[in-house]
């Protein structure tokens, strides 16, 4: 049987977005719909990888034999992802982790009263972060989804956060970014290479972010 050129790499990725409860009927979250990651899952199998996912609450079809873990909140996401990355040879951070929770969450439904209700939010995990710190001779890949500033603000995450590449997209552009079955992204590579792909499915995009992926993997293992 031919295996695709994956066949021995095991891959970690997260996709979607996070919901951060304010009560028992109400949440924070954002407009990640996870086809960017649910893809590059399906495309990791297709090619012969062994695949985790861990996905944030979303609507769409899971792929198939692709070992698939549930994560709601932050918190939750960052636990699995830290029991799973170990044994990851890739690891792709395709979700978009709320940056902040509610500080208290309330045991039962908030009343609307006063005319101004203030909610005060503390930081998330960042797991990228935390991930980029201990990733030994793994590859990390993260997503940088911006609306100015795109190269800069890509740019300081992947230092930041040691990630070996991101991939910018600029979500203002039409057929970009977020609940689009496009994508219009450039690869930034940490040796301050930019590649700049032209509109494309997200399963194309998948695809050019493996091809390199693959490609730095293997400049690690022969180093
Ligand atoms: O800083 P920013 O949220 O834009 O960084 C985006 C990248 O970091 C993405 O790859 C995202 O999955 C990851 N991230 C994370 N945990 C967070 C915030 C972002 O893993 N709390």
């Amino acid at each position: 049987i031919n295996k695709g050129d994956m066949g021995n790499i095991k891959i970690l990725v997260t996709a979607g977005p996070t919901r951060e409860a304010i009560d028992p009927v109400r949440y924070i979250t954002n407009h990640s719909s996870g086809k960017m990651g649910y893809a590059i899952a399906k495309v990791a199998k297709k090619r012969g990888a062994c695949v985790s996912l861990v996905t944030g609450p979303v609507n769409i079809e899971r792929p198939e034999n692709v070992n698939v873990f549930e994560a709601t909140t932050a918190d939750d996401m960052f636990q699995k992802v830290n029991e799973l990355y170990e044994s990851a040879d890739i690891i792709i951070m395709a979700a978009a982790v709320a940056d902040y929770k509610c500080s208290f969450v309330s045991n039962s439904k908030i009343k609307k009263s006063s005319n101004e209700l203030t909610l005060t939010l503390v930081k998330n995990p960042d797991i990228a972060y935390s991930i980029g710190g201990k990733k030994g001779d793994r590859v990390l890949v993260g997503f940088a989804a911006e609306t100015n500033d795109i190269y800069d603000n890509a740019k300081s995450k992947l230092s930041k956060k040691n990630m070996d590449m991101i991939v910018a997209n600029d979500v203002t552009m039409e057929g970009a970014g977020f609940n689009h079955d496009t994508n219009i992204v450039s690869i930034i590579l940490n040796s301050g290479e930019i590649i700049k792909l032209p509109i494309m499915t997200k399963e194309k995009v998948a695809n050019e972010i493996l091809n390199y992926a693959v490609r730095m993997y293997n400049d690690k293992r022969s180093s």
